[in-house]
């Protein structure tokens, strides 16, 4: 039988990346999503595919989403929940956006998911959800306490998953994904750089002190991570941290190459201290050894994708 899949947060940037995979796979895709932060033209290409389907609705509006999910002729195999609010500093300043975006849309996707008895989820967590912790960041260890609410609703996902799994799914697969880059981006630090470019071509504001170290990962490494390990991890409930092999990119390196890519011209200002804004993590140790011994490597080094991203972001753009 043909797969069918619900993807919400379709028209996202890992959302759409992720309809174009399963399509070309030959999955049938229905894609929810509410373009708050998604935009339809990164479904260009999918929106031409007779396997596609794309619904604009809130997953907070039950109404709407049982309508959408009941009017399918192909019982859906499973759904892939990328919906949430992917702007932390929103979630920083009020904390209702990540709770309505990030833990609700997987309570009722949940819902949904139990009426209709879809029977497998894979779902996008993130390493914000370990916090500030200074160690190195296993899937094991615990207590956990995430520093923003992004974290906090994210790990509250994760929680009612694993509820879901005990009584009625079948299989899940929670991956806690790093700061992902590449082309359709919505957000992020290189996004937001090309921005401040194009406001200003002269000078760009960095915040903190060019410093702090992220790993970076390409969405095409996390793509074939995510279905690597959907076809790989066999247990009922299953998570995995995804990220680079041990790498790391500084704060400092993104603003150069950005800037090299885009305005060559704008000269740096960092603004000082070592962390860029409240709920931010500043360095990160991130384990993925467990992914490692599951039989999966990327491909690029965090510095490597950042390339890769700048280059696509900024042709995407095509204003410099
Ligand atoms: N990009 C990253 O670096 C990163 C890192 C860790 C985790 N994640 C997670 O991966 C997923 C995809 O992230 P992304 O970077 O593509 O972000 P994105 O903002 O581009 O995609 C999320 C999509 O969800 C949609 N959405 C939000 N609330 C909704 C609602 N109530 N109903 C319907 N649609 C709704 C938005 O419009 C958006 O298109 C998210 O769950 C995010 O938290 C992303």
């Amino acid at each position: 039988m043909q797969n069918h899949y619900l993807v919400t947060g379709a028209a996202g940037f890992i959302g759409s990346h992720l309809v174009d995979a399963l399509l070309a796979r030959g999955a049938t895709v229905t894609g929810i999503d509410n373009l708050k932060l998604g935009r339809r033209e990164n479904l260009a290409p999918a929106l031409k595919h007779p396997a596609f389907k794309f619904y604009e609705a809130d997953l907070n509006d039950p109404a709407a989403c049982e309508k959408i999910i009941a009017d399918q002729s192909v019982p859906f195999t499973g759904a892939w929940h990328m919906a949430a609010n992917s702007d932390i500093r929103a979630g920083v300043a009020d904390p209702d956006v990540d709770f309505q975006d990030t833990f609700l849309t997987t309570h009722n996707l949940l819902k949904l998911m139990r009426e209709h008895k879809i029977p497998r989820l894979a779902f996008a967590s993130t390493s914000a959800i370990y916090g500030d912790l200074k160690q190195k960041l296993t899937e094991d260890i615990g207590p956990l306490f995430p520093i923003s609410n992004y974290g906090a609703m994210k790990l509250a996902s994760e929680a009612a998953i694993s509820a879901a799994a005990e009584s009625f799914l079948e299989q899940a697969w929670i991956f806690r994904f790093p700061n992902v880059v590449g082309s359709r981006a919505t957000h992020g630090a290189i996004f937001d750089f090309i921005h401040k470019l194009k406001k200003n071509p002269a000078e760009l504001e960095v915040l903190g002190d060019g410093t702090q170290e992220k790993p970076y990962f390409h969405v095409a490494d996390l793509l074939d991570a995510m279905r690597f390990i959907t076809d790989h991890a066999t247990e009922k409930l299953n998570f995995f941290n995804i990220g680079t092999s041990d790498t790391v990119t500084m704060v400092k390196y993104l603003a150069e190459t950005t800037v090299r890519a885009a305005a060559p011209a704008a000269k740096i200002r960092y603004t000082g201290g070592n962390r860029g804004w409240v709920g931010d993590v500043p360095k990160v140790d991130y384990s993925v050894e467990k992914l490692r011994k599951l039989g999966w490597s990327p491909r690029l080094t965090s510095n490597q994708a950042v390339d890769r991203a700048v280059a696509e972001i900024v042709a995407e753009m095509k204003t410099f």
